[in-house]
């Protein structure tokens, strides 16, 4: 049995329908008006002990409505969900008990007492025995660097101290789950860096489960093997990060600096090649564009000597940003069509 698994998981909201200035807004007083939203499409999801993954899709996709049905926050329209053998909404104590969550959009801390005084609250409210205690915030404090606000209360934290506080307090009790709903949103970067150590050490040490969600594409490529591409409340693509690039992300670039600059009767020669893009940067700068799947590396690097004079060359595969955004995009150049990718998601579910 994976440690999370959600079958036909499903969540609609009743959305008030109001028409637009003041004349709509008393209409709606009497006549109230709603359409049902489906925000999660019935969805099956499994994930395995100790594996991170990454839950992404653009905004209203469906991501924070699902990591609140998995946390047992929101009780699905639909479905069934299985945490570590527990009903999330239906045993929330012993849900709890097994789950550290942090939302990145607002605080779990008391607003008003000293980060430190809710640590300890926290404590007492998991039972969270003393050696354990002891261990873990001194670890955190250290690794999340977190003494200098300790005696702060959580109203006075920069966003940055916020985060690291509340991912200090989701995990004191030691769970083996931990959800993050969009963890580094608005940090800086090296507190950003901190925060990816951080979980990245979680993850290792304790094999803590991780479901992550985040629009920082940097967070998925630093955190996890496995991606869940969500859009309109459905799964479009749950597979493994590295098949993701190589299956929507066709498109490799090489750079090239040249000795001397290359005359345009040459470049012609390149550009009669079929398929090769080619973007002058400088007299003595270009790139080829090609696709992967078409010509090698070693083939375009070798064909550009024949031509002219190379003195230096990188190669650049498509980032994952611009994969994200064209699965997003539903981009037919870079991958396959909508039915195959609906194809691709089923099939590559673990
Ligand atoms: N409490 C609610 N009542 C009505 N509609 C809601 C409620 N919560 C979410 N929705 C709707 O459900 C859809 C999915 O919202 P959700 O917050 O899950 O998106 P998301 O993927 O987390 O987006 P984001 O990246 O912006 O955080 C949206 O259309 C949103 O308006
Ligand atoms: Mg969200």
């Amino acid at each position: 049995m994976s440690i999370i698994e959600a079958s036909g998981l499903t969540k609609s909201f009743m959305q008030a329908v109001k028409e637009p200035g003041l004349k709509g807004a008393v209409k709606h007083l009497f006549v109230p008006k709603h359409i049902e939203k489906v925000a999660v499409k019935p969805l099956d999801l499994r994930i395995e002990a100790g594996e991170m993954v990454a839950y992404v899709g653009p905004n209203g996709a469906g991501k924070s409505t699902t990591i609140k049905m998995l946390t047992g926050i929101l009780m699905p329209t639909a479905g069934s969900i299985l945490v570590n053998g527990v009903n999330p909404y239906k045993k929330r104590m012993e849900n709890a008990a097994q789950i550290g969550a942090v939302f990145g959009q607002r605080t779990q801390l008391w607003w008003d007492i000293a980060i430190a005084e809710s640590f300890s609250l926290l404590k007492d409210i998991y039972h969270i025995p003393d050696a354990v205690y002891k261990r873990n915030l001194e670890c955190f404090i250290e690794l999340l660097g977190m003494d200098e606000f300790m005696h702060l209360s959580a109203r006075k934290l920069s966003l940055g101290q916020r985060m690291r506080a509340d991912l200090a307090a989701a995990l004191l009790h030691n769970p083996p789950i931990l959800y993050l709903d969009e963890p580094t949103i608005g940090l800086d970067v090296s507190v950003k860096q901190k925060i990816r150590e951080f979980i990245k050490q979680i993850n290792q040490e304790r094999q803590t489960t991780v479901m992550l969600t985040t629009h920082d594409l940097g967070d998925i490529e630093d955190l996890c093997q496995r991606l869940i591409i969500i859009d309109h409340g459905s799964i479009i693509y749950d597979g493994s990060l590295s098949e993701v690039k190589a299956r929507f992300a066709r498109d490799r670039m090489i750079f090239f600096q040249l000795g001397a600059p290359m005359p345009e009767m040459l470049k012609d020669q390149l550009l009669l090649i079929p398929g090769l893009r080619l973007a002058r940067q400088s007299e003595l700068e270009f790139s080829v564009a090609f696709d992967r799947n078409e010509y090698t590396a070693s083939d375009i690097v070798s064909r550009v000597m024949k031509l002219g004079e190379v003195v230096d060359f990188r190669m650049e595969d498509a980032n994952i940003e611009q994969v994200i955004k064209a699965v997003y995009e539903g981009n037919l150049d870079l991958g396959q069509s909508r039915e195959e990718r609906e194809v691709l998601s089923v099939h590559a579910v673990h």
